[in-house]
């Protein structure tokens, strides 16, 4: 009975707490409505600064020191003198790009002594958001509700590039307009992008990748995961094409680091570009998660890892070629795995079907809302069913057809092709955009990995398909080859010019029209063609048509929940504009009878070292530092702090994302989420959902104590 009481009391506690369903530190908010939504209760969980300090435009704040790193990171800036922090997996590809045997700076790491030994990266900007603007009216000028999805969505294209056109006129800057809300309103995003980004610093891979596959989206963890460039600009600080003139970029603000560290329930901020969550969708939705896409997906990954990382392990060269390539490999067929067991955890899509179902019964209370949305759950249920065969098939093209790397490189000629023989004109920088493409392809391409797969993937694939959606000279090939698909890929290899990297490096020199029909008939290139007019035809716009009104659907569906529920916030789905999340430092339980504290330490990694596992390798001068307790300022009870959990709702693309204290002072770096908590994209779960930083000290103590690049702490500005 007692306990009973005490169950009730929580419960009415937790009531007042999240009165209408808001939980706990779910949330990915807009920078500028920070002070309309957040602010008292950020405040309220120990923030001390304001609204205006996080974004304004009006006076420097911390967005300007948050920049989009690459395609797909998060970087903050960190001294008045354009340095910048983000993950070592952020800067993986180009630390790769420069790395070789006889520089192996993926195994060693690297650190620029002095400013002329950073290391510039083609191809690689950082874009800082100058500011963002509610432009909801101006995107739906002119649409009204008779008008079809597809007329829709061309009016808001043509509104969207003149209020792109108009933000920038007469400046050097790029503006993106973005639905939020699947479409109920729109912000333009404006930004300043820097082309000149050079590499200052990288730890060991043993340091930045430590705990590899074995750790990843898992605690307890102690991966070092960051890496250091510097931004450069012309001499007035604009943005700039790589010159030997340029020099480094003064940021109109840089994040101070604090050295206090962090305890249990301190107030944290992630400050970043989250890249896609889905908190809105159906049951049927999640259930394409759980039950059909995610499986296929990890089935197929499993069968490419096996073999990557089977010539990876025979072979140093091989191993640098595809370090990159199987990380990132890995990386989702895992997070596939975690999410779909939190989601089954969660029990989700029951949770969906029962929101469904309070909202059908809030659907008929009511005429004008049967009129609005009376047809949305049933019309639901039809596209989902439409479109599964779709979605495999989808699934299938992406996973396994364009997952051979022969194929994808071939993919990547066929408008150059197309062009030629249609005596369009092939211009200059796309023929070097080619060169420079198969230069990369051929430096990290291992050939015998890229067959087996061929041969293991597409068999998989060729079951699964029906017939029709075969290409035929696939069907051909693997017929000639007595139904073996090994024969058929040792054909395929042989036979396609493709693998000759002389012969297409040359042959682009003189792209005539002779030429290109070589490429055209190759048989890598059929296989490739052919998928493609079969996919198009009979899958893509089908594909398209349903996800497009899908999109109408859930724009509707969304409006509809808001006026359920008017007294709940609701965040609009990431989509790789910049947002502010925020919570608390604390550990979590993720199975019955286990506990995970907040903070790991040095001490954790000499005893994982002592496992003798592959990604346990801890470089030996790390080791030697750690059994000497050689730490230096950065000592605190007896080790140093390696990472930290908080509850900050975070998602891909946060990598390297800022973790903020309640002063505003960078405590550490974001780089991962919590194993069990990987449904948070679809569904958040307070008790499980947590995402992993690298304690900022544990940055500094590797710069300084491991790699004596103890200059570049000076211009830092470190808060005692
Ligand atoms: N899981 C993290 C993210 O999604 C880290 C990935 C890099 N590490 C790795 N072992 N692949 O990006
Ligand atoms: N490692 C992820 C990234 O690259 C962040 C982890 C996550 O998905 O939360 O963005």
């Amino acid at each position: 009975m007692k306990r009973l009481i005490a169950c009730t009391l929580l419960a009415f506690m937790l009531f007042m707490l999240f009165p209408f369903g808001a939980k706990a530190d779910e949330g990915m908010w807009l920078p500028m409505l920070i002070q309309k939504y957040n602010f008292a209760d950020m405040q309220s969980k120990g923030f001390k600064l304001t609204a205006e300090d996080i974004y304004s435009v009006n006076q420097p704040s911390i967005k300007d020191a948050i920049v989009i790193f690459g395609g797909g990171c998060t970087g903050e800036v960190i001294s008045p003198e354009g340095l910048l922090i983000t993950n070592h997996h952020c800067g993986y590809g180009n630390i790769q790009k420069h790395s070789s045997i006889e520089h192996d700076y993926l195994t060693n790491g690297f650190w620029a002594m002095s400013r002329s030994e950073e290391l510039p990266n083609p191809g690689l900007t950082v874009s800082f958001l100058v500011r963002m603007d509610d432009v909801t009216q101006q995107a739906l000028a002119g649409v009204t509700s008779e008008m079809t999805e597809s007329q829709r969505v061309e009016i808001i294209k043509k509104n969207s590039d003149a209020i792109s056109k108009e933000v920038t006129e007469g400046t050097h800057y790029s503006a993106r307009v973005t639905p939020m809300y699947n479409g109920n309103q729109y912000f333009v995003f404006i930004y300043e992008v820097f082309t000149d980004v050079r590499l200052v610093g990288a730890p060991p891979s043993n340091v930045g990748k430590f705990g590899g596959d074995t750790d990843n989206w898992m605690w307890p963890r102690h991966t070092g995961d960051f890496s250091m460039f510097r931004i450069y600009a012309d001499k007035d600080n604009k943005p700039a094409q790589y010159s030997a003139e340029n020099v480094p970029y003064t940021p109109k603000r840089h994040l101070p680091i604090s050295l206090k560290g962090v305890e249990p329930n301190d107030f944290t901020m992630v400050y970043g570009y989250p890249g896609t969550t889905q908190q809105y969708v159906t049951s049927q939705a999640v259930n394409e998660v759980v039950n059909i896409s995610n499986p296929l997906k990890i089935s197929l990954r499993d069968a490419r890892l096996e073999i990557m990382e089977n010539y990876m392990r025979q072979n140093d060269t091989v191993r640098i070629q595809y370090a990159s390539k199987q990380a990132g490999v890995a990386n989702a067929w895992k997070k596939w795995q975690g999410e779909r067991n939190g989601l089954i955890r969660l029990d989700a899509i029951n949770k969906k079907q029962n929101l469904e179902s309070d909202f059908n019964q809030w659907v008929s209370q009511d005429p004008n809302r049967t009129k609005e949305y009376g047809h949305l759950l049933n019309r639901f249920s039809e596209l989902y069913t439409a479109r599964k065969p779709l979605l495999v098939a989808n699934d299938l093209g992406r996973e396994a057809f364009m997952a051979v790397e022969l194929i994808r490189f071939v993919s990547q000629f066929n408008s150059a092709i197309k062009r030629v023989l249609t005596d369009k004109e092939v211009s200059e920088e796309m023929l070097e955009t080619l060169v420079t493409r198969s230069r990369g392809f051929y430096k990290d391409y291992y050939q015998p990995i890229d067959k087996e797969i061929f041969a293991e993937i597409m068999k998989t694939y060729a079951q699964i398909l029906p017939d029709s959606l075969l290409p035929n000279a696939l069907k051909q090939l693997v017929a000639s080859s007595g139904d073996n698909w090994s024969v058929a890929a040792e054909k395929l290899f042989n036979e396609s010019i493709f693998t000759d990297s002389t012969l297409i490096i040359n042959t682009l020199a003189d792209f005539s029209k002779e030429n290109a029909g070589k490429f055209k008939n190759d048989m890598a290139f059929q296989l490739f063609a052919q998928h493609d007019s079969i996919f198009a035809a009979s899958i893509d716009s089908s594909y398209r048509e349903i996800n497009q009104e899908l999109d109408l659907l859930y724009r509707t569906y969304i409006k509809g929940l808001m006026e359920m529920q008017p007294n709940k916030t609701f965040h609009p789905d990431a989509n790789f504009t910049l947002r502010v999340t925020y919570g608390k430092i604390e550990g979590y339980f993720p199975s019955d009878g286990v506990e995970y504290t907040h903070l790991t330490t040095l001490d954790g990694i000499a005893e994982k070292a002592q496992m003798g596992v592959y990604d346990y390798v801890v470089p030996e001068k790390l080791l030697k530092l750690q059994a000497e307790k050689d730490y230096g300022r950065w000592e605190v009870n007896g080790s140093v702090p390696v990472c930290f959990l908080a509850s900050n709702h975070t998602s891909g693309g946060n990598s390297g994302s800022p973790v903020i204290n309640a002063d505003g002072h960078l405590v550490g770096i974001n780089f991962d989420r919590v194993w069990e908590g990987t449904m948070s994209d679809i569904m958040f779960d307070p008790n499980m959902c947590r995402n992993i930083s690298i304690d900022i000290r544990y940055a500094l103590f590797i710069i300084d104590k491991y790699a004596g690049a103890t200059h570049l702490l000076n211009e830092m500005t470190l808060i005692e």
